[in-house]
C-alpha cells in the first residue's frame, strides 16, 4: 500500500522480524556465537532462509520459547509490551478499547490487558473473530462492521468511556474512536490497516475532553539496546508464565509469501502468521 516505503528503494526483501540459529558472526561480535538461538526485530530482509542481522538488534531466546513462537511474537509482542506498559500504563479496573482485537497485535493485547486487570473491549470484523477474541481475554466484543462501536462502548462502560484506545486500523475508525475516550484519556494510533488518518484540526482533542494523542512505533521505543532487551525480556516472561499465549494461526511456506499477504490484506487471518523456509 506504500505506507512504509523501503529506505533502499526497489527491489527489496520485505520482513522485519524472525528467529533462528546463528550460523556465523561478524568481526567484533562478542555477545553471540554460532549455534545460539536468537530472534530479532530489525531492518528489512527477514523473508529469507539466511540473513545478516546487526548484533545489537538480536536477543538470545530462552530455552522455553520456540523458533515459531519467537518469529511470530517479536514485532507484535514487543509492540504490545510498549503499548500497554510504556505508551500508556494500563492498570487494574481501567476500560481499554482494542480495535481489530482478533488480529496479530490484537490477540496479544487482549490477553495482556486482561492479565493486567483491565476491562477489555475489542472490535472485530466477524462473529468467528469475536469468539476468538473472547477466548483470548477480551471481555466484550463489538462487530464494528455492523454495530455503532461508540454507542456500544458507552453502553458497556456505563457512560464512563475508555481510559485508552489502541487503534491499528486508522482511517475507518477515526475520528469516532475519540468519542470512546474519557476526559484526559489517550488515543494511541499504532497502525493504519484501513488507510492513513488524514490531517485533522488539533482543537478536536480539546472538544473531546483534553485528550492525549500519540502515533508510536517500536523503532523509537526499542532504539536503545537496554530498552530493546527490557521490552523483549518482559515479553518472554509473560509468555513463559502462560499469561500470554502467542497464537500462531497461519503457517505458510516462504515461497507462498504472496498468499500470506493477500490473506492478511483480505482480513482472512487471525492472530499471528509465520513463513517457514
Ligand atoms: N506502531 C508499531 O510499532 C506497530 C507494530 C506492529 C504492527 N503495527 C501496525 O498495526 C496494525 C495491525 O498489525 P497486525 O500485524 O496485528 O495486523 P492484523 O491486525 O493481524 O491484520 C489486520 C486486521 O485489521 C482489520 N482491518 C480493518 N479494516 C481493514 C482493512 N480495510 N483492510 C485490512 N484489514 C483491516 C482486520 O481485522 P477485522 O476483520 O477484525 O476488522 C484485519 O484482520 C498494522 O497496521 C501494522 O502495520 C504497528
Amino acid at each position: 500500500m506504500g505506507m512504509y516505503p523501503s529506505p533502499v528503494g526497489l527491489p527489496f526483501v520485505v520482513g522485519n522480524e524472525g528467529a533462528g540459529e546463528v550460523v556465523a558472526i561478524g568481526p567484533g561480535v562478542s555477545e553471540f556465537k554460532p549455534g545460539d538461538r536468537v530472534a530479532y526485530v530489525a531492518g528489512l530482509g527477514s523473508y529469507a532462509a539466511e540473513r545478516l542481522v546487526p548484533a545489537d538488534r538480536a536477543v538470545k531466546l530462552p530455552a522455553n520459547i520456540g523458533y515459531e513462537q519467537a518469529a511470530a511474537m517479536m514485532l507484535k509482542g514487543m509492540t504490545a509490551q510498549y503499548l500497554l506498559r510504556r505508551t500508556f500504563k494500563v492498570a487494574k479496573g481501567m476500560n481499554v478499547l482494542i480495535h481489530a482485537a482478533a488480529g496479530g497485535v490484537g490477540l496479544i493485547l487482549c490477553q495482556w490487558a486482561n492479565h493486567l486487570g483491565a476491562n477489555v473491549i475489542g472490535t472485530v470484523g466477524s462473529k468467528d473473530k469475536a469468539a476468538l477474541a473472547k477466548a483470548n481475554g477480551c471481555h466484550h466484543t463489538i462487530l464494528y462492521r455492523d454495530e455503532d462501536f461508540v454507542a456500544r462502548v458507552k453502553e458497556i462502560t456505563g457512560g464512563k468511556l475508555c481510559d485508552v484506545v489502541y487503534d491499528g486500523i486508522g482511517k475507518t475508525t477515526f475520528p469516532a474512536s475519540l468519542n470512546c475516550i474519557r476526559p484526559l484519556g489517550m488515543f494511541v494510533s499504532f497502525g493504519s490497516a484501513s488507510g492513513q488518518i488524514e490531517a485533522f484540526n488539533i482543537n478536536i482533542l480539546q472538544e473531546k475532553g483534553s485528550l492525549f494523542c500519540t502515533r508510536p512505533t517500536l523503532n523509537t521505543y526499542a532504539a536503545k539496546r537496554d530498552d530493546l532487551l527490557a521490552i523483549a525480556n518482559d515479553l518472554f516472561a509473560v509468555v513463559a508464565s502462560g499469561a500470554v499465549k502467542i497464537p500462531v494461526n497461519q503457517k505458510y511456506a516462504l515461497r507462498d509469501a504472496a498468499k500470506a499477504h493477500r490473506d492478511l490484506e483480505g482480513r482472512a487471518t487471525t492472530g499471528c502468521s509465520i513463513l517457514l523456509p
